[in-house]
C-alpha cells in the first residue's frame, strides 16, 4: 500500500544556519491513525510540509508508496496528501462553504457537472449539510474546521495531515473533530496524521512519532511509546487523563493493570472495579 519512507532526509531552512533535519530515516505506516508529538520547533510542521513536497530535502528521498516526493510529482502527491492547517481562518478561498469545497474540486480538474454531488458527500461526512450555503464568516471555529476537513474528504486524498487543527477551538469543538477523526479512521480507507501536543488526543491514535530537535525519538504502537515515562518526561508532555488517573492510583497503593491504559480503557477498568 501507500507506505510513507522518509529515507536519509537533511533539510535546512535557507536563512537557518543549522540543518533542522538531520539524515532522518523513517516509515510510516498507511491506513492507520497516527500521531506526531514533540516540543514546540521540534520540526513536526516541516516534516509534514516535507510529505506535502511543500518544502522539498536538501539529500534523502521522501517516498509514498512507489511515487517520490519531488518538484516533477507535486500534483500526484497533492492528489494523496491533504492538509488542514491549524488557523481554521488562513485556509478558505471561497466565501460560502459550498464555494470553499467546489474550489478544491476545481484544482483536482473534477467535472463541474460531478461537483454538487461530490460536494453534498462531503458536508454529509463531516455533518455541515446544512451549512451548504452558509457565509464561512458566520461560522465557528469547529465548524471551519469541519469545512477544511469537508474540503479534503472532496477531493479523496487517502493521506489527511492535521497540524494542531484542534488547538484554537474550545473543549466541545475538539472533542467533535476528534470524533470525526474516530469515523474516517473507522471508515479504514484513510491514513490520518495527526500533529499535536495534547496527549488526550495523540492517545487514540494507532501508532505515534517523537520529534525532538528534527530527529525521531520515537515511532511505535501508540501503547509502546506512550506507556515509555522515561520519553515522556524528557518531553515535557502531560500524560492523558488515564495515565494521570493510573499514576494517582499507583501512588494512593491501589493495584493496577501494568500496562498502558487509554482513558476510556481506565474508566471501564474503575467502572469493573467498583460493580
Ligand atoms: N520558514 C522558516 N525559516 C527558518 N526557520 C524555520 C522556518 N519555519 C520553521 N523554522 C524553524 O524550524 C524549527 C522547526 O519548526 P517547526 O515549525 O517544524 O516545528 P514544530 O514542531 O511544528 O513546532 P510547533 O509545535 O511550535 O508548531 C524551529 O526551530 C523553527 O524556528
Ligand atoms: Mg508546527
Amino acid at each position: 500500500m501507500r507506505e510513507i519512507n522518509f529515507n536519509h532526509v537533511t533539510f535546512k531552512y535557507p536563512n537557518s544556519r543549522t540543518l533542522m533535519i538531520d539524515d532522518q530515516s523513517f516509515n510510516l505506516p498507511t491506513n492507520k491513525w497516527i500521531g506526531i508529538i514533540g516540543h514546540n520547533g521540534s520540526g513536526k510542521s516541516t516534516i509534514m510540509q516535507l510529505l506535502d513536497g511543500l518544502l522539498l530535502p536538501n539529500k534523502g528521498q521522501i517516498t509514498i508508496g512507489n511515487l517520490a516526493v519531488n518538484e516533477q510529482n507535486l500534483e500526484e502527491v497533492h492528489k494523496l496528501v491533504g492538509m488542514v492547517f491549524q488557523n481554521p481562518e488562513n485556509q478558505f478561498v471561497g466565501s460560502t462553504v459550498a464555494e470553499d469545497v467546489a474550489f478544491g474540486l476545481e484544482n483536482y480538474n473534477i467535472a463541474p457537472e460531478r461537483m454538487p454531488m461530490k460536494i453534498k458527500h462531503a458536508l454529509a461526512t463531516v455533518g455541515m449539510t446544512k451549512y451548504e450555503n452558509s457565509l464561512i464568516s458566520d461560522l465557528s471555529g469547529g465548524q471551519k474546521q469541519r469545512i477544511a476537513i469537508a474540503g479534503v474528504l472532496a477531493v479523496r486524498t487517502p493521506i489527511i495531515v492535521l497540524d494542531e487543527a484542534t488547538s484554537m477551538l474550545d473543549p466541545m469543538g475538539r472533542e467533535s473533530i476528534m470524533k470525526l477523526l474516530r469515523k474516517l479512521h473507522d471508515d479504514g480507507h484513510y491514513t490520518i496524521i495527526m500533529i499535536t501536543h495534547d496527549l488526550n488526543e495523540a492517545e487514540l491514535a494507532d501508532h505515534i512519532l517523537v520529534l525532538d530537535q528534527g530527529k525521531v525519538l520515537a515511532n511505535d504502537v501508540t501503547e509502546r511509546v506512550l506507556s515509555n515515562r522515561k520519553l515522556l518526561k524528557e518531553l515535557q508532555l502531560t500524560p492523558a487523563a488515564g495515565e494521570q488517573i493510573r499514576e494517582k492510583l499507583i501512588g494512593a497503593g491501589i493495584r493496577v493493570p501494568d500496562k498502558y491504559l487509554r482513558t476510556e480503557e481506565m474508566v471501564r477498568w474503575l467502572k469493573q472495579k467498583l460493580n
